[in-house]
């Protein structure tokens, strides 16, 4: 029996209750680029971490969301991925993060770790979110077992590269402190596609992660963001940068490689406009008094 309570839902409901206020006075043409990592980046607005595109699309759809990426100059989030899919992706020459499950075999982890640090990748993800499967036992996926992750084990993955390593799935402020702790680079506030219903939407639960962070890291953001004025929401709450799954997964299907490059650029087009509209003219002069909750909607 299906549950109620999807989390796609309330975070999109969430999405539309936040209304923004305009400052045009003393407004300028805005600058969406982005340093992370040491990196320069022309927008903030970047891919999920997508797995398993050629199952659930097409053979080759991983390929065409690695090249759209590319094309755009997007960094490029990974889900689960076997390394030569991995190495497919970044020959494309997409900046890009790869998102590493929780594997029970824990050497798996610090092996797939070394693996996307000899390609040169931007940056490691592992999203904490998935050690278990719907009835709380352990997951397994594409027959790798999962299981939850310590502090101190989180701590190992941190020093084992030279790679930023991102913790995925964080909705609470103990999370997100204990990956700090751990000395992660970066934290992706998700409830990864309504893992679990009645989540919190990842934009409700930023404010209060952010103001109680014992160290500032960059936040990452996803969940149901499908235009540039979502993207700006999340930016003047907050956020560092942006990312975007299924409507990239509906855009391929639409029109391939073009179809999704297409969506990129509307998307930064519009987060654009947002922020001419309302004087948060760079990503260094975000502000989150220009976003309003409206209870009533
Ligand atoms: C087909 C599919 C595969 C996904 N695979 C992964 C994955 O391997 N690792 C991960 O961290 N998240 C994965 N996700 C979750 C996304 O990264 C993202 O958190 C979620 O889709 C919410 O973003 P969206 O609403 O823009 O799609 C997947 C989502 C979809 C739809």
């Amino acid at each position: 029996m299906a549950l109620t309570g999807n989390s796609n839902i309330i975070t999109r409901k969430y999405l539309d209750s936040l209304l923004i206020e305009t400052r045009y006075m003393n407004s300028s043409v805005p600058d969406q680029s982005l340093t992370l990592y040491g990196q320069h980046f022309d927008s903030p607005v970047m891919t999920a971490a997508l797995s398993h595109l050629d199952h659930f699309m097409f053979e080759g759809a991983t390929s065409l969301y690695a090249s759209a990426a590319a094309k755009t100059g997007t960094v490029l989030w990974l889900g689960m991925a076997e390394d030569p899919e991995v190495e497919r992706c970044a020959s494309t020459g997409a900046k890009m993060v790869e998102t590493i499950k929780p594997f029970a075999d824990r050497e798996r982890i610090f092996q797939k770790i070394r693996h996307a640090e000899s390609l040169g990748l931007l940056a490691v993800g592992i999203d904490i979110d998935h050690p278990f499967a719907e009835d709380g036992s352990p997951d397994i996926v594409d027959g790798y077992e999962m299981a939850p992750l310590t502090t101190a084990e989180l701590r190992d993955f941190c020093s084992c590269s030279s790679l930023p390593l991102i913790v995925k799935g964080v909705l609470s402020t103990y999370d997100a402190n204990e990956a700090v702790k751990a000395g992660v680079s970066g934290l992706v506030l998700s409830h990864h596609n309504n893992r679990i219903e009645y989540a919190i939407p990842p934009l409700m639960a930023l404010p209060e992660i952010k103001a109680g962070l014992e160290k500032e890291v960059p936040i990452f953001v996803d969940c149901e963001i499908q235009t540039g004025l979502d993207v700006f929401k999340a930016l003047a709450l907050g956020a560092t940068a942006v990312c975007i799954g299924r409507p990239l997964m509906t855009a391929i299907k639409k029109d391939g490689e073009n179809g999704m490059a297409e969506y990129l650029l509307d998307v930064r087009k519009q987060l654009s406009k947002a922020m001419a509209y309302t004087g948060c003219t760079s990503l260094d002069k975000m502000d989150p008094t220009v976003i309003h909750h409206a209870s009533w909607l």
